[in-house]
């Protein structure tokens, strides 16, 4: 049985990275971890994002996995070069993606929508400085967001109303590029189209960090060339509804435990 790629966030936005990398991948096995329970990590302090981190990592490892994919923006910008001192396995991780924005926008005004956790980096910082040299970045917490995610409450009067009160002040600003900083956002693109004027554009980094993913496989020879039935591992620590219905897919097997 060829070993998994371990997936894991704070909870099940991290599923949006999964369906980029079961796509780009459809050889490997996954086992990914919903840590729900402890949902939102971007309101937590650095060093307990870190120390839930190193929980799920040492579980993933523990099952095996021959790489671990970060699939949350809070957990890769607070604890990812961690990681990848103390354990022995590649780490593929997901940052807000600013630089795409920076090389896309005209208007030269760009909008973050992340967590607490991720826009108060040092990582993010670093990036925002390095790639949007000339380029006004606007930043939003996109407090509240993670926990209707949560709840299954996608398309709520609630989620709309957060959602115009956090975009307006970047629409009066004239940004025409929106960057998804958190992997449970994705499954907002929908709302997020209907209250965005079409000129700005929604930039999400599922899909680069599923090809990151393959090239480093590639690299440490680690890509699964045959495997007529792949394995797909779904493991949370609240109930599997929400994680369920938004995995969606026939192939994913979705049971609860303590982890
Ligand atoms: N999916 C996580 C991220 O990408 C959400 C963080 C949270 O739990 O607050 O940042």
């Amino acid at each position: 049985m060829p070993k998994p790629i371990g997936i894991f966030d704070s909870g099940v936005g991290g599923t949006s990275i999964w369906k980029e990398v079961a796509k780009m991948l459809p050889n490997e096995n996954t086992i990914y971890l919903a840590d729900s329970a402890n949902a939102p990590y971007g309101e937590k302090s650095k060093e307990e994002i870190l120390r839930l981190s190193i929980k799920n990592t040492e579980y993933l490892l523990s099952s095996g996995c021959k790489i671990i994919v970060v699939a949350c923006n809070t957990a890769t910008t607070n604890a990812i070069d961690y990681l990848r001192l103390h354990y022995d396995v590649p780490f593929i991780g997901i940052e807000p993606a600013i630089k795409p924005a920076a090389l896309q926008t005209k208007t030269k005004k760009v909008g973050v929508l992340a967590t607490k956790g991720t826009l108060s980096s040092s990582l993010f910082h670093n990036t925002s400085k390095l790639f949007a040299d000339g380029i006004t970045v606007l930043e939003q917490e996109g407090k509240g967001l993670v926990e209707l995610i949560e709840a299954g409450e996608i398309d709520s009067p609630e989620m709309r109303n957060l959602l115009v009160t956090f975009l307006n002040p970047m629409l009066e600003e004239n940004i025409d590029c929106l960057v998804l900083g958190c992997t449970h956002y994705p499954y907002l693109i929908p709302i997020l189209k209907e209250i965005l004027p079409s000129n700005v554009n929604i930039i999400d980094s599922g899909e680069a960090v599923a090809r990151q993913t393959k090239t480093v496989l590639e690299q440490n020879n680690l890509l699964t060339k045959v495997n007529d039935n792949p394995e797909h591992l779904f493991y949370t620590n609240t109930d599997v509804k929400v994680l369920k219905d938004l995995v969606n897919d026939p192939t994913a097997q979705v049971s609860s435990m303590d982890f």
